[in-house]
């Protein structure tokens, strides 16, 4: 189980993370380690766990945090979300994007837990690694956010324990959201694939057949790159030339220090 914040009587902390490359977890870890001096992790990550056994109680605190993807929720991560019962817990939402924009992805964050009985206090919005094109926020978050994100936990965790203007967040972003019909990076493996099978176990939406694993199911595939970050033998790739136009289109946008954004 969770464990009690200092001074808050019976307030367990959660951390709720949807981290394919693990940018997201490391935002939502600086976070965590502000609120509490322990803490429940849950991943949202594996396709075969029964989400509905989470269960929350109004005095809890969880971070809630997702990538941006075409800045949207990851449609999977929202479905995950919503199996789970807030009961009226307090939620700190998180959104990592990779230095283009988040655009509707806290908006849709906060509809998102507000649904599944969530109560949003705070939301970040904070730069992290760009998980397809890598080069871009390289090293984010790096200390400058940390301390940035650590000062702002401080001020929420200071509001949730006197209990103050607890008021639900407002937050940016509009309704339709944005429309996102998915990226056109799939991931294949090569030759030095060594049929270790853990690209097929870690994939989110297990788009990879266990009995055929150098090949991807592009329509399940939602090109969250979780099987090239974990791959040992460095074995799984994305197309060089659709992603060498794409670094080329998207560079005047992503090369410039974006910063990170805090909702009380
Ligand atoms: C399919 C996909 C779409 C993305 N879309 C955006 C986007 O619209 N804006 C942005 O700034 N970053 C975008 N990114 C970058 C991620 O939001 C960023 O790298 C995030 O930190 C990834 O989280 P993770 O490391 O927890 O997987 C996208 C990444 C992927 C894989
Ligand atoms: S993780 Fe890499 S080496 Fe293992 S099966 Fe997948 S592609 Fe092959
Ligand atoms: S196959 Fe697609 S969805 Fe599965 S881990 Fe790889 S990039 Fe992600």
């Amino acid at each position: 189980m969770g464990q009690i914040l200092k001074g808050a009587y019976d307030m367990s902390l959660y951390e709720i993370t949807f981290s394919p490359t693990g940018g997201t977890r490391k935002i939502a870890a600086i976070v965590s380690s502000v609120l509490g001096d322990t803490k429940t992790v849950i991943t949202l990550l594996p396709k075969d766990s029964d989400y509905h056994v989470w269960q929350f109680k109004p005095s809890d605190i969880c971070v809630i945090a997702v990538p941006s993807f075409g800045g949207r929720v990851p449609a999977v991560a929202a479905k995950r979300i919503q199996c789970m019962q807030g009961n009226g817990a307090n939620a700190v939402l998180v959104c990592a994007y990779g230095n283009r924009a988040y655009d509707d992805t806290l908006l849709e964050l906060s509809n998102t837990v507000k649904e599944a009985g969530f109560h949003p206090v705070a939301a970040i919005a904070a730069v992290a690694r760009h998980s397809i094109m890598t080069q871009f926020a390289a090293g984010r978050p790096d200390i400058e956010d940390e301390k940035e994100i650590k000062t702002f936990a401080a001020a929420v965790k200071k509001k949730v324990i006197s209990g103050n203007d607890m008021e639900e967040v407002i937050i940016p972003g509009n309704k339709p959201y944005r429309e996102y019909h998915g990226v056109p990076f799939k991931p294949d493996a090569d030759q030095n694939c060594n049929q270790c099978g853990l690209c097929a176990k870690e994939c989110p939406v297990g788009a990879i057949d266990a009995d055929n694993l150098t090949k991807t199911n592009t329509e399940q595939c939602i090109s969250c790159m979780r099987c090239i970050d974990i791959c040992p033998q460095k074995a799984r790739k994305i197309d060089k030339r659709v992603l060498d136009a794409a670094i080329l289109k998207m560079s005047t946008v992503l090369t410039a220090r974006k910063k990170n954004e805090f909702f009380l």
